[in-house]
């Protein structure tokens, strides 16, 4: 397992492997891994020669600096676990310094209109910050396929976005989203839950699973949403930021299901001070 904290050292790590021809993945994340981010670089490493695993907390995208504090940071046990998927990877941890030498700053992009709801709404600057970031790890490390959870379905559907207006070259490849047992979406913001809450909170998946299950039987969706709410706001010191049907590839609202294979419900959830997200496909 190498560990490179430079760009100058890990491309002439990469220049080697790009010499011989290899397929090179590339696994963007923030570090405090899962089993969710395992899913991704497993997969990662089935479909690729070399694979690419970054670890960078990206300032620009919180919008909450007590947020951008509480982020868990945890390097030794990350290296951990990504030995117990393959020993071959190449973990990128750059500093703050290495990914914005020019200082901290987002780039102002239009990715139609993707961001202008659900997170993007809430979290203001947040897919700015995320688009900065990501555009400057596929500058960095030119992958040919770059790995990202549904867990976050916006931010999925914004990279795409993304490098259809770069053109890069680089394919999207989208993973399944990761739960614990009892169907909570595995996050590394679940670890600010004690672990009964963490079971409480499965209720969002229920609810998701329950609204998919009856718009498919009947079609009532302002019911079913109305619904939904009232179920999870049932837990206690909870907010629903929005829980909403949405066009897969748009993200816009939709009021009645014409089209269930491109039907996404899309939620975000605060539960005891936590945010938390998910989604179901029909
Ligand atoms: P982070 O939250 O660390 O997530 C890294 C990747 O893991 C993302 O693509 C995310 O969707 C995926 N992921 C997280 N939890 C998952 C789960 N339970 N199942 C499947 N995939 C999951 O998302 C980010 O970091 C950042 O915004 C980043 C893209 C790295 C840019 O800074």
């Amino acid at each position: 397992m190498d560990v490179f904290n430079s760009v100058k050292s890990l491309n002439e790590r990469l220049s080697f492997s790009r010499d011989q021809g290899n397929s090179l993945g590339l696994v963007p994340t923030m570090g405090a891994l899962h089993n969710g981010h395992l899913s991704l670089v497993a997969k990662a490493v089935r479909e690729n020669n070399t694979v690419v695993v970054s670890i960078f907390v990206n300032p620009t995208q919180f919008n909450n600096s007590q947020d951008l504090a509480q982020y868990p940071q945890q390097l030794t046990a990350d290296i951990a676990l990504l030995k117990t998927i393959s020993e071959d990877l190449l973990v990128f941890t750059p500093s703050v310094k290495e990914m914005y030498p020019e200082g901290l700053g987002a780039k102002p992009y239009s990715f139609n209109g993707l961001d202008r709801r659900w997170e993007g709404e809430d979290r203001t600057g947040h897919f700015q910050g995320v688009g900065t970031v990501v555009e400057k790890l596929f500058e960095m490390v030119r992958p040919n396929q770059a790995y990202f959870g549904e867990k976050d379905f916006q931010q999925l559907a914004i990279i795409r976005d993304l490098v259809r207006q770069k053109t890069f070259g680089i394919s999207i490849i989208g993973c399944p989203i990761v739960r614990e047992p009892y169907g909570l979406a595995m996050s590394s913001r679940n670890e600010r839950l004690k672990p009964l809450d963490r079971v409480a909170a499965a209720v969002i998946y229920k609810t998701l699973k329950i609204a998919a299950q009856k718009a498919l039987a009947q079609n009532l969706l302002s019911e079913i949403t109305h619904e939904a709410i009232k179920e999870i706001h049932a837990l206690e010191n909870t907010a629903v930021f929005y829980f909403e049907f949405v066009n897969a590839r748009s993200l816009e609202p939709i009021k009645t299901l014409e089209n269930p294979e491109n039907t996404r419900i899309i939620t975000a959830v605060n539960f005891k001070g936590v945010r938390l997200l998910d989604n179901i496909g029909l």
